[in-house]
Formats: C-alpha cells, structure tokens, sequence
C-alpha cells in the first residue's frame, strides 16, 4: 500500500541538499486526492536556516492546494528508522489526523510504523485556542 510512497520519498531523497550534516532525508505525503507530495531536507550554511524533509513535503502538498494528508514515509540512509524531528511533528499534525500512519524507514528496508498521536502525544490543536 505504501509502496508507491516509499518509492517517492526514496527518489527525492537523492535531491537532499545536505553539505552540513550529510544525512539525505526524503520525505512523502498521500494527500486526500490521493496525489503524492515529496520533500528532502534541504540545508543552510546558517544551520538554524535548514529545513527537513517533512516540512519540504508538506509545502509541497500545500502549494499544490491540498491540506490533508491520509499517509506518510519518511526514509532516511540510516541504519535505525529516522523519526520526524519535535518542530516536524507538530507541522505533521497540523495537516493529519490522529490516527494517520507515518512508516519511518531505513534505505535497507526496515518499517517503523507510528500513527500521529503516538508521535505526538497531547498535542496543542485547534481546540486548545477555542474559549
Ligand atoms: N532531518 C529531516 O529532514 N527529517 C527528520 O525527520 C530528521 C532530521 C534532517 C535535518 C537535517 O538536515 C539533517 O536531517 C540532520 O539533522
């Protein structure tokens, strides 16, 4: 089922812009139309200015006019799966409901599968903001 996303996210991972940490991330999303939206981290000599494969995708995924997602792969040439990072998990909810998988993968092929809610537990939302 995910494998059109893992191989999306594998090939943009190839484009990640990573002179300062030379760790390739690529990441992709399933939007609700069922189109997919890849992103690779891309860096900065200012270190702070790079930006990580997830919110690449999900700038993708939103330019294109979509604003959900059902699905994401995230990979990364690591021997452990890699984990979208604190700041990621929260653009991650902003665009995904609580039980949408994200499979966290390594290139050699070992699956970590975690739904959004697990990944961030009591997240800040929406509801937290209504009085
Ligand atoms: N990185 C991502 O792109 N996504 C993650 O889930 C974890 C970390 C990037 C940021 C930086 O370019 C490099 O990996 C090392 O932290």
């Amino acid at each position: 089922m995910s494998e059109d996303l893992r191989q999306r996210a594998s090939d943009v991972m190839a484009n990640a812009y990573v002179p300062y940490s030379n760790f390739k991330v690529g990441a992709a999303l399933r939007g609700v139309s069922g189109t997919i939206y890849a992103g690779c981290n891309v860096e900065n000599v200012a270190y702070p200015e790079g930006t990580c494969a997830e919110a690449g995708a999900i700038a993708a995924m939103v330019a294109a006019g979509e604003t959900e997602f059902t699905e994401a792969y995230v990979i990364a040439g690591s021997p452990m799966p890699v984990t979208p990072c604190g700041g990621c998990r929260q653009k991650l909810a902003e665009f995904g409901k609580a039980d949408v998988p994200v499979t966290m993968a390594t290139a050699s092929g070992v699956e970590q599968v975690m739904v959004l809610s697990e990944l961030l537990p009591g997240a800040f939302g929406r509801a937290h903001m209504e009085g």
